[in-house]
């Protein structure tokens, strides 16, 4: 569904749910990262793009005083939220998302408006394409309309990005909420996420498009790997000397290679290298270098694959498909997008073959796991966006 039809058809399930139209139509976008993976939380630099999926919410003002009502029209569930003090965590769990960044508003001195409202949402669920960031800024964006007043997009991010820590338990970097909040069509987003400066990189050459290949798996161990990953790029600074990871050279890498152990270093060196690979990738995107941006993709995935060790066997099957496909018959790249241990991979190529590459894809990735691939593709999309308000 395009975000119009996404629109039309909320507005319909608001009425449907609570008998009068809304007055509101918010909506806030997942998004896959081109190149940059686990260089957030180490001061670097990422690449991400919004894509046409969308968390997206219909409101108008509630009857009842103090509660604020979100309808799932997908799940058919209800969560009622208490607004007439301080919001905490609660159940049901996805509701949480949603109260963090209630209570992120509050702790800025807002009061939460009680509302009615409708939810859905189009970004698959634990998918690794940033669905709880698209409802955490959804949620934050419906704030701003309700409340007529708007903040700071950055800003923003950071509310969202604090729900997720502190109501969700995750300690995850900047770059999810960023891309949802700041997202242009028509552009990848350059974020350095030391100094948090953003540049737009238009990606509007028609002859390419990014597909999206969801893996259908999502393995457990992924939360816990993901702080011990974070917990490790802090020991190779420390034992380096510097304040983050963004400060070192491989070569500074190399001379300490004796002082640490063989995973830390392994840690260091996809860091190091990403933050690397992503500004080069950047300057390929710019000059519509598409094979030189798909050798940095598939690089990438090599250093998440063998010494960040994120990835898993079905993230890698689709890989050595891409690979196998090759620039002959369409692909300049792939690799593993988002935090890693199932989800998506993000492959770059030819737009005249993504219906052969995604056949192909889809029958291999079926014929060596036994499971069905989800496959998209998607143009850089646009961030959160009050539609109707
Ligand atoms: C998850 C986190 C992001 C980022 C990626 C890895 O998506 O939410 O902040 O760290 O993993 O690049």
């Amino acid at each position: 569904m395009t975000l119009k039809e996404l629109a039309t058809h909320i507005a319909a399930e608001f009425e449907k749910h609570y008998g009068r139209p809304p007055r509101w139509i918010v909506a806030a976008p997942g998004r896959v990262n081109v190149i940059g993976e686990h260089t957030d939380y180490n001061d670097g630099f990422v690449l991400p793009m919004a894509i046409e999926r969308y968390a997206i919410m219909a409101a108008d003002p509630s009857a009842a005083s103090s509660s604020f009502s979100i309808y799932d029209t997908h799940f058919k569930e209800t969560a009622t939220i208490d607004v007439s003090g301080p919001v905490g965590k609660g159940q049901p769990k996805w509701s949480n998302y949603i109260r963090g960044v209630l209570a992120g508003f509050q702790n800025r001195g807002v009061k939460i408006p009680a509302l009615d409202v409708a939810f859905l949402s189009t970004v698959p669920l634990g998918g690794g394409l940033s669905s709880s960031a698209a409802l955490e800024v959804c949620t934050a964006t419906l704030i701003e309309a309700a409340t007529g007043r708007p903040i700071d997009p950055i800003e923003k991010a950071l509310l969202a990005q604090k729900a997720e820590h502190d109501f969700a338990g995750v300690p995850c970097g900047i770059m999810d909420q960023f891309i949802s909040a700041l997202g242009r069509e028509g552009h990848l987003l350059l974020l350095d996420c030391r100094t948090r400066k953003t540049e737009l990189v238009p990606m509007r050459d028609p002859s390419v498009e990014l597909l999206v290949v969801n893996t259908n798996v999502k393995h457990e161990l992924g939360s816990g790997e993901y702080a011990k990953r974070r917990a490790e790029c802090e020991d190779a600074a420390r034992i380096l000397g510097v304040k983050s990871l963004r400060d070192a050279t491989p070569d500074q890498l190399e001379k300490a290679k004796g002082r640490m152990s063989d995973v830390v270093y392994r840690r260091a060196r996809h860091v190091i290298g990403e933050i690397e690979r992503t500004t080069h990738a950047a300057e390929g995107i710019r000059q519509s270098n598409w094979p030189t941006v798909g050798q940095f993709m598939y690089a990438s995935h090599y250093a998440l694959r063998d010494d960040y060790e994120v990835s898993c066997q079905e993230l890698d099957v689709v890989v050595e498909i891409a690979e196998d496909i090759g620039y002959q018959g369409g692909v300049y790249g792939c690799r593993m997008t988002g935090g890693g241990f199932g989800g998506c991979c993000v492959a770059l190529v030819k737009s005249d073959a993504v219906e052969a590459i995604t056949k192909k894809i889809a029958a291999d990735y079926k014929a060596k796991t036994g499971i069905e691939a989800a496959i998209f593709a998607s143009r850089p999309a646009a961030g959160a966006t009050i539609i109707k308000g």
